[in-house]
């Protein structure tokens, strides 16, 4: 990613700290959203399998329903997961600009798999209704030219149709596992040297991370489907009976078995990171993290043992809060690593606009203010006043600043005929920016 990096303009540190809270924001969009079409597509293309081997149209119809609901409609493939993954490249090239790090390239590539992803599993989707159509037209009804056709791809339809899903599954989790890559190696500073591709990969951080997403993926799946069906789109589901009970068991068997996980893989996480960018800010989202699972847990308890559905809402808010409280997590995580790097880029920052300022000028202003608040009281130029006429005593300091700005500095008992001049109480560049200017002027007048 050269051409980024030619991009990337000098930063403020507040910029650069905008830039933090930038990426928060759009994590809490990306992560739920591949979250759900993660989790979504991979327990719809299984019920899809379980039902041809059972030939179950329950099954069937569960497995459409659920992939429906998670991936909404194109537009949200574009608006939650491919902008909000671009804008974060962008917001990389900035925040790890001179790092010498591969993490732009790395989401870069991300990027690529998650869009052939989402791709693939928006066509299965478009493809899965087409199948139903086969299932449910009689054969009888077709026209006897494409009745050969037809059976042709009704038999083949069941092997076709889950290749697209399957394709889809494989580039979505190989993007997403380089994004945890990133994501967790990014809060690690002493990762950043050598560091290859691979092991950023294998590294046991990164499998655990990605596993904590996968169960985070999951739960969160379970939840959504549930709170899509009863309360946010309930006209269209109307659900009845059996199929109402298995939807209910289904879904909240997959929260409960997922976010099992979630405590225990948080815990050792957080084992695994240096104890120096511990913060305890980190402590406190971690923690944030394991109550609201655990609060999501016991109320999920309720709607898998007794089908009291009204508490889905809750649990899906109390995961959604804990999916966003590690996305702050890691972001301080990553705030905490990238510090000094922040601190390199801001102080060029202030370098450039020092020279676009114009450094010298700015020193001469300051020393025409200084001499108008501290000695224009006692002074002028041209007449004596309490001390003596500037011009009077110059003379003898003429090429010599280091003399002047000693006097002024400190001042000694020079002429019997005047009182003694007292201290004005200067820092020495202020001392040496008004000893210039005193030997300006009088060059000045001198000409
Ligand atoms: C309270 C009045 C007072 C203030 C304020 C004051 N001066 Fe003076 N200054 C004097 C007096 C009195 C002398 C004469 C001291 C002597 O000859 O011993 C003097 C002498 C000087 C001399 C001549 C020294 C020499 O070698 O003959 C310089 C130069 C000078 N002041 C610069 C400054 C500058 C610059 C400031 C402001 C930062 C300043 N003064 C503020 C009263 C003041």
């Amino acid at each position: 990613m050269e051409f980024l990096d030619k991009l990337v303009l000098p930063q403020s540190s507040e910029h650069l700290e905008l830039l933090h809270y930038i990426s928060i924001l759009l994590m809490t969009i990306l992560i739920p959203y591949l979250s759900l079409i993660f989790g979504g597509t991979i327990l719809s293309l299984n019920y899809f399998r379980k039902s041809y081997l059972k030939s179950n149209s329950t099954f069937l119809q569960f497995a459409k329903d659920v992939l429906q609901i998670v991936s909404v409609n194109n537009l949200t493939a574009v608006a939650l997961g491919i902008l909000p993954l671009f804008t974060l490249i962008l917001i990389y090239s900035q925040i790890f600009h001179k790092t010498g790090t591969h993490y732009t390239t790395d989401l870069f590539l991300a990027f690529l798999f998650i869009t052939v992803g989402l791709l693939f599993i928006y066509t299965f989707r478009i493809t899965f209704s087409l199948d139903l159509i086969f299932k449910n037209v009689e054969e009888d009804s077709v026209p006897e030219i494409s009745k050969q056709d037809f059976v042709k791809i009704k038999s083949s339809s069941a092997k076709i149709l889950p290749r697209y899903g399957y394709f889809g599954i494989i580039f979505l989790i190989a993007g997403i596992w380089i994004l945890m890559g990133v994501l967790t190696s990014a809060a690690n500073f002493e990762y950043w040297q050598p560091g290859s591709f691979i092991s950023m990969l294998f590294s046991l951080k990164t499998i655990v991370y990605l596993l904590l997403f996968i169960s985070f993926s999951f739960a969160l799946t379970g939840s959504f489907v549930l709170f899509y069906v009863f309360f946010w789109d309930r006209e269209n589901f109307q659900l009845e009976g059996n199929y109402r009970e298995f939807f209910i068991k289904i879904n909240s068997r997959l929260v409960y078995y997922s976010s099992l996980f979630i405590p225990v893989l948080l815990l050792f996480y957080i084992y695994l990171i240096p104890r120096i960018y511990l913060s305890g800010n980190v402590f406190t989202f971690s923690f944030l993290v394991l109550i609201l699972v655990l609060v999501a847990l016991s109320l999920n308890h309720y709607i898998l043992n007794k089908f009291k559905i009204n508490y889905n809402p809750l649990v899906f808010f109390f995961l959604i809060l804990a999916v966003f409280s590690m996305i702050v997590q890691k972001e301080i995580l990553i705030k905490n690593a990238t510090e000094s790097n922040a601190l390199i880029l801001s102080s060029e920052y202030n370098k450039i606009l020092a020279e676009l300022k114009g450094a010298g000028t700015e020193e001469a202003i300051n020393a025409a203010e200084i001499y108008q608040v501290k000695c224009s009281a006692c002074h002028q130029f041209d007449k004596k006043l309490v001390g003596p006429a500037h011009f009077d005593v110059l003379p003898k300091y003429d090429g010599k600043l280091n003399q002047l700005s000693s006097f002024i500095l400190n001042p000694v008992k020079v002429d019997p005929a005047y009182p003694p001049m007292p201290n004005q109480g200067l820092k020495p560049k202020e001392a040496e920016a008004v000893a210039q200017y005193l030997l300006d002027e009088y060059q000045k007048v001198k000409k």
